[in-house]
């Protein structure tokens, strides 16, 4: 979910709704608002922050007090009347609410043998209801029942809260779920990420877990949960704005798909040495040894990232010689794992607040291994969760599926995994010198595959009415398959499969007919040979098949339906390179459906909920 609130002397309203609509990849089932300006006003509808805007189009929107949220449903379906913001009984305290309050269900029979009824089915509603209950039996002071009642609370959420009766007053909470506070000339922002805010002011705060923002239209002040009096620690944000703007694209995602030259130079910018056959990791250096001599990586992750893990797998096997095991961090974390203080975990995250990683990582961290974190979003949760990391540098991803954040994902991880061989000696230097000096061309590289856009949107016409999709892959570009197929599937919602190509005779092949797109990533590499002859086994079933091949190949050209050629590259390079048609291919398909590609259904980009 996503959470905007501000206290100042502007409209409240339009610096929401405005931020909303930045914040709304992480959510969009509805979006409401809450405005103080005498009364307390509640505007709230399901749908997008456009459905809130038009259904409030015609009312008091004045009052320079107020928060907004936009949400991606946990507890109770989307509807009006789960949308927050959510009211107390007597309907003067507001509150918008990211995570999840775990004991709510008890908190919530308390609440009701003491009369209190309720009108959603949410876990925040108990939240605010609670903090009305200790006003009501006693702690007559805001500040103190919100932090009393943050006491009672277990979870992970980032709150806003408001009263009617104190309209100088905003009250900000976190534990787990992220928030950001702007510091402007007499006004405050809050935010769950640094976007709406970027346009104000630069001068940011980041509180740490268990603390409370005091707002006042004047003043800041912090506080723990002991009541504790804290300094906040204010920096300057790097954020520009224009990197949050479409510029021009009619998507995110095709924007951030066309900016993979640059997020990938950016990810390597300050680290290669190319001619020393060096490397710098700043973030790692300290836990260099330690890498080194670690008997086991063991990389968690969720969704794309968790694919750029797979190619991490091949990467250090291959170069470092350390067995590295990938995990959902959904399954490693609920499933009592072997770790060791020998063992590395490397958590990769684009948002760096994924709560199934997070979880991951402190079970990991219990157990004495070293954490190592790959994240996108500078300052989120997991690279502070962790005793080291790198981060990817790709800047800000919009579009819900994720494209660039992926690309520059594997980036780093080729460069950890020449790190590591650096350190252990597992590969000769000439040979590091070359991947680097190959690695650094990548963004030229990147930019000719961009060139085949026209010939990808063609061939994703002839896709675009099928209802199934098969992407097969070996070696490397196994993973490369899984993404393929998962970027279709969630942007377009035609059924998509990634599939080892070997594999497929041991179960998809019996889908294979006339009306089945099989999309191969068929480059020159190790695996070539063994790929030519899973395409012919695809054709001879009739599949009608798009190959990615090595420009120049002849072979596949004569077999294959359709064929986009990437530039020859070192085999470990090819990942980066296949996954650039495969995320045109999915863009236009979707596009040509009809599709909302930068938010699709169901989905959210930062999933800080389990
Ligand atoms: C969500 C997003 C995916 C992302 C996954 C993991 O499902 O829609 O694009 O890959 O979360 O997110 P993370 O931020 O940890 O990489």
């Amino acid at each position: 979910c996503g959470i905007v609130g501000y206290i100042g002397h502007r409209n409240a309203w339009e610096i929401i709704i405005k931020g909303l609509k930045r914040l709304e990849y992480r959510g969009y089932d509805s979006a409401g608002v809450a405005l103080v300006n005498g009364n307390m006003n509640i505007y709230k509808k399901t749908g997008k922050v456009s459905d809130l805007e038009n259904f409030a189009d015609s009312a008091d929107l004045a009052g320079s007090l107020g928060m907004g949220h936009t949400r991606w449903a946990t507890h109770g379906e989307p509807s009006d009347r789960n949308a927050h913001p959510h009211l107390s009984r007597n309907q003067k305290l507001a509150i918008v609410h990211n995570g999840i309050i775990e004991n709510y269900a008890s908190i919530k029979e308390m609440l009701i043998q003491k009369g209190h009824t309720f009108t959603s089915d949410t876990d925040t509603e108990v939240l605010i209801k609670l903090i009305e209950q200790i006003q009501l039996e006693g702690e007559t002071d805001l500040r103190d029942a919100v932090r009393m009642a943050l006491t009672h609370v277990t979870g992970a959420f980032a709150i806003v809260i408001a009263s009617q009766e104190e309209p100088d007053l905003l009250i900000a909470a976190r534990k787990g779920s992220p928030m950001v506070i702007g510091i402007g000339e007499d006004e405050y922002f809050i935010a769950s990420d640094a976007s709406p805010i970027v346009e104000y002011t630069k001068q940011v705060y980041y509180p740490e877990d268990n603390v409370l923002v005091y707002l006042n239209r004047d003043q800041m002040e912090i506080r723990d949960l002991t009541n504790l009096e804290l300094t906040p620690y204010i920096q300057e944000l790097e954020l520009e704005l224009e990197a949050i703007e479409k510029g021009g694209y009619e998507h995110f995602m095709l924007k951030e798909i066309h900016e993979q030259p640059r997020s990938i130079a950016n990810c390597m910018r300050g680290r290669i040495y190319a001619d020393e056959a060096r490397i710098n990791l700043g973030g790692i250096s300290e836990y260099a040894v330690k890498l080194a001599q670690a008997k086991r990586i063991i990389i968690v992750s969720c969704g794309t990232s968790w694919h750029a893990g797979l190619v991490g797998e091949y990467l250090i096997e291959e170069y470092a010689r350390i067995p590295v095991e990938v995990e959902y961090a959904s399954e490693f974390r609920y499933r009592n794992p072997i770790i060791s203080e020998e063992d590395v975990v490397i958590a990769i995250s684009q948002s760096g607040e994924t709560a199934d990683t997070m979880a991951a990582i402190e079970l990991a961290k219990k157990a004495g291994a070293t954490i190592l974190g790959i994240c996108n979003v500078v300052g989120s949760s997991i690279p502070r969760l962790s005793h080291a990391g790198m981060y990817t540098h790709a800047g800000p991803e919009i579009g819900v599926a994720s494209t660039k954040a992926f690309t520059a994902q594997v980036t780093a991880l080729t460069l950890l995994s020449l790190y590591i061989a650096r350190q252990r000696g597992t590969l000769p230097a000439s040979k590091i010198a070359t991947l680097l000096a190959q690695l650094q061309k990548t963004p030229q590289l990147i930019k000719e595959c961009l060139k085949n856009e026209p010939l990808v949107k063609q061939i994703a016409y002839e896709i675009k009415d099928s209802t199934n999709c098969l992407f097969l892959g070996r070696g490397i570009n196994f993973p490369v398959a899984l993404e393929g197929a998962l970027k279709l599937k969630e942007i377009s919602y035609i059924h998509a499969e990634g599939y080892p190509a070997a594999e497929m005779k041991h179960g998809p092949i019996a889908l294979i007919d006339e009306q089945m797109p099989v999309v191969v990533i068929a480059t020159k590499d190790s695996s070539y040979d063994k790929i030519i002859s899973n395409i012919q086994e695809v054709k001879a079933r009739k599949g009608k098949i798009t190959a990615i091949v090595t420009e120049g190949d002849t072979i596949i050209s004569e077999i294959a339906d359709y064929i986009i050629e990437i530039p020859l590259c070192e085999e470990a390079l090819t990942p980066i390179l296949a996954t650039i048609p495969l995320q045109l291919l999915s863009y236009h398909i979707a596009v040509m459906r009809g599709c909302n590609v930068d938010q699709p259904r169901n989905l959210a980009k930062s999933v800080t909920v389990e």
